[in-house]
């Protein structure tokens, strides 16, 4: 295996405030990796990080490789798709021309929209079955089907690593089993890499090859999910007393909630 994507004692802040210090993480190739932890702690400013959206304020990130600060935007937005947690769009924008600007990187001055560009908007239109909404504008869609627009324009950018934060956020449990059985399809047939943020640590173990649990902008534990997700850790990281059983259906970890570790009886 080899790691496509790998952050090196990267530091990462805003202003004057660091988050993140002296972490470690490497993506395998073809691999799903799952980021949990508590609200604030970092996850999203790590996936920022990793897919250069914010640039660290010491250490680097690694694109097969290679440092991404210095590689050409095109370049990097052939390769890597990211997904940001509240992704913004201009007023009037429809679902169709959305996900058409994932095709922008594929395109130059002398090649412009192709029948190649066409058919990859249709595709990821019909991954995340919105074909029917394409011509609607995205500010009358509900919450949910805007987030599936959002992960067909990452789809459509065609790029065999993208980066997924909260990609199930919005969406009912049919919605977010859809996503993710979409994720999973493009991680077994398409070999693609994903990185992604989750809240929810029962769908997290299922889908992901290896979880990578965060607190305080550290990493507690990476590993496969039987191995990272146990009583203790989510007491540490969470401060949840939990019992952890199997799930029934998949044989991976399920945590059943008791209450908070902060109190109560
Ligand atoms: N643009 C920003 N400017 C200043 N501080 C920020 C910015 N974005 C995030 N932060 C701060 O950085 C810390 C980590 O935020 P981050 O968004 O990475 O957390 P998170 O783990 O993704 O949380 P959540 O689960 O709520 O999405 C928080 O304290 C947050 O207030
Ligand atoms: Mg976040």
């Amino acid at each position: 295996m080899n790691t496509r994507l790998e952050a090196v004692d990267i530091r990462l802040g805003y202003g004057d405030r660091v988050i993140v210090d002296g972490l470690d993480l490497g993506v395998e190739s073809g691999t799903v990796t799952t980021i949990i932890g508590p609200n604030g702690c970092g996850k999203s400013t790590l996936l920022r990080a990793l897919g250069r959206l914010i640039k660290p304020l010491d250490g680097h990130v690694l694109l097969d490789g290679k440092r991404i600060d210095r590689m050409p935007s095109r370049e990097v937005a052939r390769l890597l798709g990211v997904l940001p947690q509240a992704p913004a769009a201009p007023e009037g924008l429809t679902v169709a021309d959305l996900v058409a600007r994932g095709r922008h990187p594929h395109q130059t001055w002398y090649r412009q929209w192709s029948p190649g560009d066409e058919s990859a908007v249709a595709e990821a239109l019909e991954w995340t079955g919105l074909l029917d909404l394409a011509d609607r504008p995205l500010d009358e869609l509900s919450g949910g089907q805007r987030q599936r627009a959002w992960i067909s324009m990452a789809l459509a950018q065609g790029t065999g690593l993208l980066l997924l934060d909260e990609p199930t956020t919005f969406l009912d449990l049919a919605h977010q089993i859809e996503v993710l059985e979409l994720v999973h399809h493009l991680h077994a047939r398409a070999g693609k890499t994903v990185v992604m943020v989750l809240h929810d640590l029962n769908l997290a173990a299922r889908y992901a090859d290896r979880l990578v649990a965060m607190r305080d902008g550290r990493v507690v534990a990476a590993g496969p999910p039987d191995e990272v997700l146990t009583e203790s850790l989510l007491a540490e990281v969470f401060g949840l007393n939990a019992k952890i059983i199997t799930d029934p259906v998949a044989g991976t970890p399920l945590v059943v909630p008791i209450g908070s570790t902060a109190g109560g009886d």
